[in-house]
């Protein structure tokens, strides 16, 4: 089997491939990123000899129709995972458009090569094919302090990031009822986990505190998001790719919501608690102005997923946050080079040219 993953050197993405080369020990995969600020090939560097005989990087674009199709000429692809996109609201907020293209138009793209490729002329599918699309919970908007989120709540996005997600659902489901085109969607909640590009809270707030930088937090911290160690996340995209019913959406979430500000004060002290370092204090906080638009709460139902596939989350809050700090500490190199902006020349030393 040989399965595609766009935005395989994403936070994600690059996770998402681990899991799948140790889960699927007979499958290639073919990893495409355009390698944009957030893609990282150093993200790759822990894989096994015999893992990287099986991982196939291709540096492209999901707008470049050529690029694509290239991979599906070039590869049987079976199955595509379309972690590619833009991913952080702040620059959506800053810079919308390229949201709109790669995350939406980009999409569209990729299902309109896939489709291409995976439709028979007798006017039916190849046996076997699935898309999945990685969306999140943002789609839905904004919770009061009750209620959680269904795959039936409408959507109603309010950041230009959630606004191009919800674009790409309605394309992917389009597909689906118009060509009969077997795609799944899930839809997660806040990731956290290894490789999480350090301009997210998480990641950021371990840094700066590291580095006994100030911590800024949007308004007054209170903001609820639901949380979930990126491993679950990835064993979830999986077992809805086994088991999911084509043109389903499947929501996936943590049971594990907390406010922002509760999670800041989580990583200091158990900051604090493995460095010994009493620099790092809740004296580092620094409240700025919150972001425009900030959605106040997120909370996932998952219900549907757990009832038809058995998928539940695995690892706790408490386990995730501690192996997820274990590893920014023992992982250092990783956040200097991508601060410094040095991860950007990896590629043209290492991969450029073949
Ligand atoms: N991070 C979360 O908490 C979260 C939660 C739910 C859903 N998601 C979704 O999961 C996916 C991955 O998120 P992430 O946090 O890993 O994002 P990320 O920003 O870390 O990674 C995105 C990757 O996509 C690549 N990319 C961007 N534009 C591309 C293009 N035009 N063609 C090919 N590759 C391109 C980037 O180079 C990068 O490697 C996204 O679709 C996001 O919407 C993320």
């Amino acid at each position: 089997m040989t399965i595609l993953v766009t935005g395989a050197a994403g936070f994600i993405g690059a996770n998402f491939v681990y899991y799948m080369l140790k889960q699927y020990p007979d499958a290639d995969i073919v990893g495409l990123d355009a390698l944009t600020y957030a893609g990282n090939l150093d993200n790759f560097s822990a894989m096994t000899a015999e893992q990287k005989r099986r991982f196939h990087f291709v540096k492209g674009d999901i707008n470049n129709r050529d690029e694509v199709d290239w991979v599906f000429s070039e590869y049987d692809v079976r199955a595509v995972f379309n972690f590619a996109a833009e991913s952080h609201v702040d620059r959506s907020i800053y810079d919308p458009q390229v949201f709109l293209r790669t995350n939406i138009l980009g999409t569209q793209t990729l299902l309109d090569v896939c489709k291409g490729h995976w439709k028979t002329a007798v006017n039916a599918w190849r046996a076997g094919r699935k898309f999945v699309q990685i969306s999140t919970d943002e789609v839905y908007g904004s919770l009061g302090p009750e209620g959680l989120f269904t795959e039936e709540t409408h959507l109603d996005p309010h950041s230009p990031y959630s606004a191009s997600k919800a674009a790409a659902d309605l394309i992917v489901g389009a597909y689906h009822d118009t060509f009969g085109m077997p795609v799944i969607i899930t839809r997660c909640s806040n990731n956290y986990g290894p490789y999480h590009f350090p301009e997210k809270l998480i990641p950021l707030m371990i840094n700066n505190a590291l580095n006994h930088k100030e911590l800024p937090v949007y308004g007054d911290g209170r903001q609820i998001r639901d949380w979930i160690y990126v491993k679950d996340h990835c064993r979830a995209v999986d077992m809805v790719f086994e088991q999911g019913r084509p043109g389903a959406v499947y929501n996936v979430g943590g049971n594990n919501e907390h406010e922002n500000i509760s999670i800041v004060k989580l990583i200091i002290d158990t900051l604090r608690d493995l460095t010994g370092d009493e620099e790092i204090n809740p004296d580092l906080i620094r409240h700025v102005q919150d972001r425009p638009g900030h959605d106040r709460r997120y909370g996932i139902d998952a219900t549907r997923i757990r009832e038809e596939t058995g998928w539940e989350p695995e690892t706790t809050f408490e386990d995730g946050i501690k192996s997820t700090i274990r590893w920014y500490l023992d992982n250092r190199e990783w956040t200097e080079k991508i601060v410094s902006g040095e991860y950007m020349e990896f590629y043209e030393k290492n991969y450029a040219g073949r």
